[in-house]
């Protein structure tokens, strides 16, 4: 996972240009859209591709000997191959689910079935519930126990505290790439390195990382990643799990139903070949080759120009902040990706979130679906901005002049 630096600078006008949300206006003003880290807009290149499909050729995959059918699978197998290669892995490596919460749902529940009473799963305490209800749900169906790797005063978490927390029980550690409420960036290569050197599997949450940054499953060296395909401005209700091929063909099947199966008489099942093992039912194709779509267009801008464009917004709107009087950040990490948390003292953050919304400017305020790393800072609730690649640096002054306006007048 790199942050490689780029000479490439990338054309934000034209970036913007490609996205018709951007145009709109919010309470008669420019909209400001800081909630990427909540859901990314869509490209005109991915509603197109998912227009052609509804409008051209509607049918279903892999079932039907007509001409449809092959059109359809053909487009949804080529979004399998080319998102699959974006993430560096192969096709057959490749489940799609409706996104991450999906994804390690089912690595908790097919692969979860291996652990026994007494086994460990250690997580961080920056993950989105996402990566810790799946597995208390896990633990108390099997007797596992859920241990958690604190991080320290800046929201960094630490190899060495993930190192020390790692015991004869631990089977799977499963992590955040990025952390969605503060933005850190996690050293997860090296936990991963550092796990299967112990022979402990390794999950990688990837939603907030894919979006920001070169994201190579084979260079993590983990053994399942899970990723949305919404925060990566593919469409919503899809996204997927990578995983190392022997280990999907080794753990059972975790839904039940049509394309999973190779052979159902009423006595027994045998199932398909990975990745269809793991895909029951009919898939969310007009997504995936919407999310096709959307890998096409992060590739064409090139991910290395996208992360350095965004490290420069994230020290801007950082160093803006910084200057605002009664405004603290939350969490200063050494590295930090794609969100920045703060409080205004004195201010409900639902409040300042309603405000800033009435400007045009769009954030998230709250607890981000990350309740316990707020907690271990002593709050509930905070604002958060989520640049992207399509925001400038002229709207992250309309955004520091409204804030000012807003504590100025209400604060
Ligand atoms: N996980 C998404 C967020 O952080 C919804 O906002």
């Amino acid at each position: 996972m790199t942050t490689q630096p780029t000479t490439n600078c990338p054309d934000i006008f034209a970036i913007r240009s490609d996205i018709p949300a951007l145009a709109r206006e919010v309470h008669g003003k420019p909209l400001v859209y800081l909630d990427a880290a909540a859901t990314t807009p869509r490209p005109q290149h991915v509603i197109d591709a998912i227009n052609h499909y509804e409008t051209h050729f509607p049918a279903n995959v892999h079932r039907g000997v007509h001409e449809f059918s092959g059109e359809a699978t053909a487009a949804y197998e080529g979004a399998r191959r080319s998102i699959a290669n974006f993430l560096g892995a192969d096709a057959h490596q490749l489940v799609f689910t409706r996104g991450t919460t999906e994804s390690i749902n089912l690595v908790a529940n097919a692969w979860g079935s291996t652990l026994s009473p007494g086994d460990e799963i250690l997580i961080s305490a920056l993950e989105h519930h996402a990566n810790i209800v799946p597995w208390q749900l896990a633990c108390e169906r099997t007797g596992a126990e859920l241990r958690v790797v604190d991080v320290d005063g800046d929201a960094n978490l630490h190899i060495e505290s993930v190192e020390e927390a790692f015991t004869e029980r631990t089977r799977l550690v499963a992590m955040t790439a990025v952390s969605n409420a503060i933005g850190t960036v996690t050293p997860i290569a090296a936990i991963c390195a550092a796990a299967r050197s112990r022979g402990i599997t390794t999950l990688v949450d990837a939603a907030q990382a894919v979006p920001h940054m070169h994201v190579d499953f084979g260079e993590l060296g983990c053994d399942f990643m899970a990723w949305s395909g919404h925060k990566m401005y593919g469409p919503t209700g899809i996204g997927g799990l990578i995983a190392q091929p022997a280990i999907l063909e080794a753990i059972p099947p975790w839904q039940g139903g049509g394309d999973m199966i190779r052979t159902v008489s009423f006595e027994s099942c045998t199932w398909n070949d990975i990745p269809w093992k793991f895909e029951a039912g009919t898939p969310n194709i007009g997504g995936t080759i919407g999310l096709g779509a959307a890998v096409e267009w992060l590739t064409q801008i090139g991910m290395g120009a996208i992360a350095d464009y965004e490290q420069k917004l994230l020290h801007d709107a950082v160093k803006r902040l910084r200057s605002i009087d009664r405004v603290e950040i939350v969490g200063t990490p050494a590295s930090r990706a794609g969100a920045i948390s703060f409080v205004v003292d004195g201010m409900h953050p639902a409040d300042v979130g309603a405000m800033l919304d009435r400007h045009g400017i769009a954030v998230r305020a709250g607890h981000h679906c990350a309740q316990p790393i707020l907690e271990r800072f002593g709050l509930n609730s905070t604002v958060r901005i989520a640049p992207a690649i399509y925001n400038t640096a002229g709207e992250l002054n309309t955004f520091e002049s409204s804030l000012r306006r807003i504590i100025d007048v209400f604060g």
